[in-house]
């Protein structure tokens, strides 16, 4: 494996997941496949859970670990092609991927959505970058538009929670005050539609995501409808990727919150969510506290599902 963007590039799910549960039995087993290499981590943003996990994985198989936070630290980095560089940021990012390159074997990279220009965001402008220029295999520690690591380890959650051959999952969108990427409900997405799952995506009116990810998931536009007889709730926000309103804070309305009265209406739903998690916008505390939720375990898969990528990656050095 030399990039990891989407559920494609694991090829066949039940292989990755089995390599997953293989994985999770002994996690040191492959410590000799890392040795003397070195795998870099750069953030243009800030993570907890993508951080310390993919350092672990890492650390599981043996390898050293570099973690480089581009705006604490670095040179600030020009990122368009063209610029008289006459202001405040000092190197370009086609020196910089590069030399980064040199001094590690495998890079992961975090850089979101900006939200100036949703064709920029859509090409997966950095990320890109660090694929061509870096010489090096590439994964996304969520990018722009994806963030593969989480939702792998979201279905390695689902397999292992899962009561019935075929759960009913259903995506919900939940308030924020913020504007958020559409990164992690793209690649849920992308994964859920590939696997053997009944998918369900539930958000207001204008919150429709792209249709590339959505492909031929069932759209619900009322929330409790959407959630009867489901068997796992997976919360988000995301901001509107429709052009007029691309990455803005047009709705905040309370009533998608999920609570305690809509998880009655599933079948003894698992709660789940990517965290970080605002409480009592996106969830009520009693149900992110109940033993229905799942949210530590799935954060706990982060380090399952970047090591099946990195072990991927070492063999193909
Ligand atoms: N879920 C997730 O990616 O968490 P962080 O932003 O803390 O890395």
């Amino acid at each position: 494996m030399r990039i990891f963007t989407n559920v494609k590039d694991l090829g066949d799910l039940k292989i990755a997941l089995n390599e997953a549960f293989e994985i999770k039995k002994d996690r040191f087993a492959f410590k000799h496949l890392g040795e003397n290499k070195t795998l870099m981590l750069v953030f243009f943003n800030s993570s907890l859970r993508t951080r310390l996990s993919s350092q672990k994985a890492a650390i599981n198989l043996g390898m050293n670990t570099m973690v480089l936070d581009i705006n604490q630290g670095a040179w600030k980095l020009e990122t368009e092609r063209g610029v008289i560089m006459d202001g405040d940021k000092s190197e370009h990012l086609l020196e910089a991927i590069p030399v980064m390159g040199c001094y590690c074997d495998i890079i992961g990279i975090r850089s979101f959505a900006k939200f100036e220009n949703k064709a920029d965001d859509y090409s997966e402008k950095i990320l890109n970058q660090f694929i061509i220029n870096s010489g090096r295999p590439v994964f996304s520690m969520e990018s722009a538009i994806v963030h593969p690591l989480q939702a792998f380890a979201d279905l390695i959650t689902i397999e292992e929670f899962k009561t019935k051959a075929r759960p009913k999952v259903v995506m919900t969108w939940a308030p924020h005050p913020r504007a958020l990427p559409q990164a992690v409900p793209n690649s849920f997405a992308d994964f859920m539609n590939e696997a053997d799952v009944e998918f369900v995506i539930t958000h207001p009116e204008g919150y429709e995501l792209d249709p590339q990810f959505v492909r031929g998931a069932k759209i619900e536009h009322n929330q409790e409808k959407a959630f009867e007889g489901a068997d796992f709730i997976y919360a988000k926000n995301w901001s509107p990727f429709r052009d007029d309103i691309y990455g803005q804070v047009v709705n905040i309305d309370l009533s998608w919150t999920v609570d305690s009265r809509k998880m009655n209406l599933t079948d003894d739903a698992f709660f789940m969510h990517c965290l970080p998690v605002r409480r009592n916008m996106i969830v009520t505390d009693d149900v992110i506290e109940s033993p229905r939720s799942i949210v530590i375990k799935e954060a706990a898969n982060r380090e399952i599902s970047c090591q099946v990528v990195l072990k991927r990656m070492l063999r193909s050095l």
